[in-house]
């Protein structure tokens, strides 16, 4: 697999390329299967539809890998916590947690066990998809979902998560602790039925500060990465700590990829991690609106990557209202340039 090579650093005949959010809402035909099923969440739970719309974005735009269809807050809502997707507001949790006594009847064990559809559509998708086709499962970093979890939905300013980092950190600790648990178990059973590589979304990393982050978030992902390369030392894992390029210097862990947002000057990242890490993305997502912007983009991208280990990717996930079209060229742009690179 092109992909799983890029991924190790091995020479590969072109440079393999997919999207954050590839399987979604800018496809007719996600939104055909999401509508025979009734909603998101119900889309997630139906291992087999969901096997169905993980594999779409390989067949329909010839990306090099597929990314497992699922979401990040199937973690938390399996623990116990009640989700709810609320057309046009996101992700919405009826009861957030507010002390330690919401975490305690949470259970890490429960949610391991209740996430059998998840592992269920990793088995079926890897059955059906090509060969030459790398399956990536995924989790969010536990500081990101317990972002979630605290303030139940999508935030700007993440006032109630950060004001218990500095006046409760204990708390704020015990619940990173009990995500943590629960994802390393959660990833070892997506590995375990077929995975061939994780992903960490960490998107909401730069909303701390430097010392926050490491302490907060950083911490965890490392755990998580530290206990899957003890067991699965071939197994690639990509962290996406989104938003840190003040402190690129400091990174470094037990992973084989790292993903660039679309903020981090990629020659930036280049010269700090290089090395050491293949790197992904890092195209602004906006610029796929345009197919002048795209080819721009694709060409300096490439160019700055050129005889280094890279994977092309957006530097964040595809917007809804992109036209089809425009994905198709620009996964053909990356594979038709990059030939030779
Ligand atoms: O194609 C893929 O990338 C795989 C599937 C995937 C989804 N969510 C499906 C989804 C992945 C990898 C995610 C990760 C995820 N989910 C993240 C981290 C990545 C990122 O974008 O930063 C986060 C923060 C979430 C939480 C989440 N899920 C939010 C905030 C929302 C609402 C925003 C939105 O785009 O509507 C979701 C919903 C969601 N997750 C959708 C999809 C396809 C849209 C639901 C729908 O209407 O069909």
């Amino acid at each position: 697999m092109i992909f799983i090579d890029a991924c190790l650093k091995k020479p590969t005949p072109y440079t393999p390329v997919w999207m954050m959010r590839q399987a979604g809402r800018y496809l007719p035909q996600y939104m055909a299967v999401r509508k025979s099923v009734g909603g998101f969440l119900e889309l997630c739970k139906d291992f087999r539809k969901a096997s169905e719309v993980t594999i779409q974005p390989v067949e329909i735009l010839g990306v090099d890998a597929a990314i497992l269809f699922s979401d990040i807050l199937v973690v938390p809502l399996e623990m116990g916590l009640d989700l709810e997707f609320v057309a046009g507001e996101g992700p919405k949790f009826k009861n957030p947690l507010k002390n330690l006594e919401d975490l305690k009847a949470l259970s890490p064990e429960k949610a391991v066990k209740n996430l059998q559809y998840v592992y269920d559509t990793v088995a079926l998708t890897r059955q059906n998809l090509s060969d030459d086709k790398a399956l990536i499962g995924f989790c969010g970093s536990p500081w990101t979902v317990a972002t979630y979890m605290i303030e139940g939905g999508t935030t700007k300013t993440y006032a109630i998560c950060k004001k218990m980092a500095y006046s409760n950190p204990e708390l704020l600790h015990e619940i990173l602790r009990s995500v943590t648990e629960a994802t390393k178990l959660y990833l070892e059973n997506q590995i375990k039925n077929g995975v061939n590589a994780v992903q960490i979304f960490d998107s909401w990393a730069s909303a701390l500060e430097e010392s926050a982050f490491f302490e907060f978030s950083w911490k965890y992902i490392l755990e998580i990465c530290d206990y899957l390369k003890a067991k699965f030392p071939q197994i690639p894992i990509i962290v996406f700590p989104k938003g840190i390029s003040g402190y690129l210097d400091k990174i470094s862990g037990n992973f084989d990829v790292f993903g660039v947002d679309w903020s981090t000057p990629i020659d930036l990242a280049a010269k700090k991690l290089g090395q050491k890490y293949t790197l992904q993305g890092n195209m602004e997502p906006t610029r796929l609106y345009d197919k002048n912007a795209i080819k721009q983009g694709v060409s300096q991208i490439l160019e700055i990557m050129k005889n280094r280990p890279h994977i092309f990717n957006l530097g964040h996930g595809i917007l809804p209202d992109i036209p089809v079209e425009n994905a198709k060229y620009f996964i053909n742009l990356v594979h038709e340039m990059s030939v030779g690179k």
